[in-house]
């Protein structure tokens, strides 16, 4: 274990933002990290995972840790599920393929979702009608404040849209290091009514879909719509699509007749924040360095050279313009430091 001074951060984060970091130091196992939280010569740390929901907009004073810990394993198997436990280090969609090329179904519609296992629970990644939670059994996380290993089951992790205790009370106070996942190995329930999977299966002429067609169809529809970080900066949907009330979207639909909109109680109506920000103009928009994505409005990227405070600027006039437009606010899904 080596502690680095003053080293670029750009090929640890997706948007590829070059700010420095004072002090880097890398952990591979739960050892190297109670060993680096006793480091008393560094009172402030935090935590790089794969740094794909992360926007930099600044050198950073504090130790920076990288998890880089390792390996999968299966713990337990029955005749038609099986546990799996994975490391924080492992990164998700070569977990993913893992777990594909052992037939174990539940995770193919989270095909191709840049970061790292370990980050997946804290936004409770989600994509074509799957969510991480849907998975979930169990995972351990280092408190900060002990040095103590904690299991947190899945009532604890408290998921929400993107979110889990890990971005709301105990922000910031816990390390994960493992996650447990319980996975189909028959009678896998596939989640194809999303409608560009199903439409995209039609096309691929597969009636009865394996989970690897199912993954197949997720990665050529991502690949169709999201920029590859390692061809173009971005950390994904940069805004929560929100969520408004009733009354709201239903005056907005006056105005707005062809809006999208997708009732999530009787009360909360959630709208797509790629259209919101494609009808505001911004869809595909250069300025200079950095960007809106041509194919998905949500998505801001880095050309190249781009700055963190550019991006941050942007977003905040994508949400300054959206507000005047539709009285809508939008949250920011990365985080921001
Ligand atoms: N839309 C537009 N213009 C755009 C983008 C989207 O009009 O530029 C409209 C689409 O036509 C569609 C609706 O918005 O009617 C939804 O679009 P899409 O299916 O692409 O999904 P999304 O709501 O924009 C969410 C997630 C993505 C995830 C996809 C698929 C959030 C913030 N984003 O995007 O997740 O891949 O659904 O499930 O919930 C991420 O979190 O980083 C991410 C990429």
């Amino acid at each position: 274990m080596q502690i680095h001074q003053n080293i670029s951060l750009k090929p640890y984060n997706t948007f590829g933002i070059d700010v420095k970091a004072k002090h880097f130091v890398s952990a591979s196992s739960v050892n190297d990290l109670k060993d680096i939280l006793n480091l008393k010569e560094y009172p402030n740390k935090l935590i790089l995972g794969g740094g794909s929901n992360l926007l930099l907009t600044k050198d950073q004073d504090a130790l920076i840790i990288h998890i880089n810990l390792k390996g999968i394993k299966t713990i337990s198997e029955g005749d038609n599920h099986v546990l799996v436990c994975a490391n924080a280090g492992e990164n998700w969609h070569d977990f993913v393929l893992w777990c594909l090329e052992r037939g174990f179904g539940g995770v193919e519609n989270l095909s191709l979702i840049p970061g790292k296992v370990g980050a997946a629970p804290i936004q409770n990644i989600g994509a074509y009608g799957v969510e991480l939670k849907d998975v979930f059994v169990s995972c351990d996380a280092l408190s900060i404040e002990t040095n103590t290993l904690k299991s947190f089951d899945r009532d604890d992790c408290n998921f929400g849209y993107r979110s889990s205790i890990f971005k709301t009370h105990a922000k910031g106070k816990y390390i994960i290091t493992s996650v447990t996942f319980r996975l189909s190995k028959k009678h896998h329930e596939l989640h194809t009514d999303y409608g560009a999977i199903a439409s995209r299966l039609d096309k691929m002429d597969i009636k009865e879909p394996s989970i690897s067609a199912v993954s197949n169809a997720v990665i050529a529809i991502r690949k169709s719509k999201l920029p590859d970080p390692r061809d173009i900066g971005n950390s994904g949907s940069f805004f929560k699509n929100p969520v408004i009330t009733k009354t709201h979207c239903e005056r907005l639909l006056r105005a707005f007749k062809d809006m999208p909109h997708y009732p999530l109680s009787d009360d909360q109506v959630k709208i797509p924040a790629g259209w919101l920000i494609e009808q505001a103009g911004f869809k595909g928009k250069h300025f200079g360095s950095y960007g809106v994505h041509k194919n998905q409005a949500l998505v801001l990227v880095n050309y190249g050279g781009a700055k963190g405070e550019d991006l941050f600027r942007l977003s905040k006039l994508i949400q300054k313009t959206i507000k005047r437009l539709y009285g809508i606010s939008l949250e920011a899904e990365v985080n921001i430091l």
